[in-house]
């Protein structure tokens, strides 16, 4: 079989660079271009140089973009949108990891993203990745917008529970602790290191964007509140989510095994995380840096009834290149987990 011929632009950030690293280790496909405005000509390593020894490839500028199989498009929001119609030429099928066409509701996006959509009628032609949830529908789309980091994590740890009918409508709150490298590479006030070390900091107790990815994954009522809060914690990558669900029935241990286990028992991805025993007894980002998983374990409150939703991803991986990678898999075909069976490192 003919190699996938693939392309990334904008691979000179922390998600081109994810992708980068997981498509030359990938069986079934050769990276033609990499794409920087600013580092045109200079080799990738430069700014990757977690792939010395693995590639000579070069970073060209975008106006030099030549068709390829599948384009990867790691731009900062708004920025895709706006080219969209000239990129569309260079492939028949396109992987966007940024936020513009995550949304199928026009007013969500200007609601969040603070103006009209610069390309609402493409919204349509856009499948939500997260394979778990759209599996045949990737399969046969010709262009993809991957979930953001947070919205990927929490939609999968909670979406069995909303499915099943077992959430009482408006009480969920949603916390998610997240990692420095979720704000891209370039550099900012808030990411210098002395100010960004050691921090615990309220980054969105409330207003963070990818509710409004929630909100449609988990098909939440217009009217429906659902409660969300981010906080930056001292990591590089991964983020964690703990989600407070109030059930609507009482629910057992063994209520959530099941439901769990039907909705994720035979993916590739998935790893329900609950232990009696030991130190890592349930989800840890930490444990998934470099891999594709995303881990989900859940308790109890025996006094109230609450229910804790935890799961855990590498935001550069799960929340966005590998991710990315597993869309690209379906599309052509290709064994869903190809290039994405590194199971992480312990210790680290
Ligand atoms: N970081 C995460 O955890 C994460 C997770 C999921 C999704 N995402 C989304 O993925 C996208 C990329 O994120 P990132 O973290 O990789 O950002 P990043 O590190 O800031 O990288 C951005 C890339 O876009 C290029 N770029 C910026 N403006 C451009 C323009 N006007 N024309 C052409 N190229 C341009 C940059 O190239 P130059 O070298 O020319 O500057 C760079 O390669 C964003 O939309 C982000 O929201 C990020």
């Amino acid at each position: 079989m003919d190699r996938i011929r693939t392309a990334i632009v904008g691979a000179s950030g922390y998600t081109g660079g994810e992708l980068l690293r997981i498509l030359l280790g990938h069986p079934s496909v050769e990276v033609t271009q990499a794409t920087s405005e600013r580092l045109a000509g200079k080799p990738v390593i430069l700014a990757h140089p977690n792939l010395r020894g693995r590639t000579d490839l070069r970073f060209t500028s975008l106006s030099s973009l030549a068709p390829c199989d599948v384009l990867f498009l790691c731009l900062p929001h708004g920025t895709t949108a706006r080219q969209f119609d000239t990129l569309a030429q260079q492939a028949p099928r396109i992987i966007d990891l940024s936020a513009d066409f995550r949304l199928k509701d026009t007013v969500a996006y200007e609601k969040w993203y603070g103006g009209p959509h610069p390309a609402p009628g493409r919204l349509g032609e856009f499948v939500y990745g997260i394979p778990e949830l759209h599996r045949e529908e990737i399969r046969r789309a010709r262009y993809v917008a991957t979930a953001g980091c947070n919205a990927t994590a929490s939609i999968l740890g909670l979406r069995p529970l909303y499915a099943a009918g077992l959430v009482q409508p408006g009480r969920t709150v949603v916390d998610v602790k997240v990692s420095s490298s979720e704000g891209g590479g370039v550099p900012s006030t808030a990411s210098h290191h002395p100010e960004r070390a050691g921090v615990i900091r309220s980054y969105k107790p409330t207003g963070h964007r990818h509710q409004a990815e929630l909100r449609q994954e988990l098909g939440l009522a217009a009217d429906e509140p659902l409660h969300f809060s981010a906080t930056a914690v001292d990591i590089v990558r991964g983020l964690l989510v703990t989600a407070h669900v109030f059930p609507s029935r009482p629910l057992q241990e063994i209520d959530l095994w099941k439901t769990y286990r039907a909705a994720y028992g035979t993916e590739p991805f998935i790893r329900l995380v609950k232990t009696k025993d030991g130190v890592h007894r349930y989800p840890e980002p930490k444990l998934l840096w470099g891999t594709n998983y995303c881990d989900i374990g859940f308790d109890i409150d025996r006094d109230t009834g609450r229910v804790v939703v935890l799961a855990a991803i590498d935001n550069l991986v799960k929340g966005s290149g590998g991710q990315a990678v597993q869309c690209m898999n379906l599309m052509h075909g290709v064994p869903e987990t190809a290039g994405l069976e590194f199971t992480g490192l312990h210790p680290v």
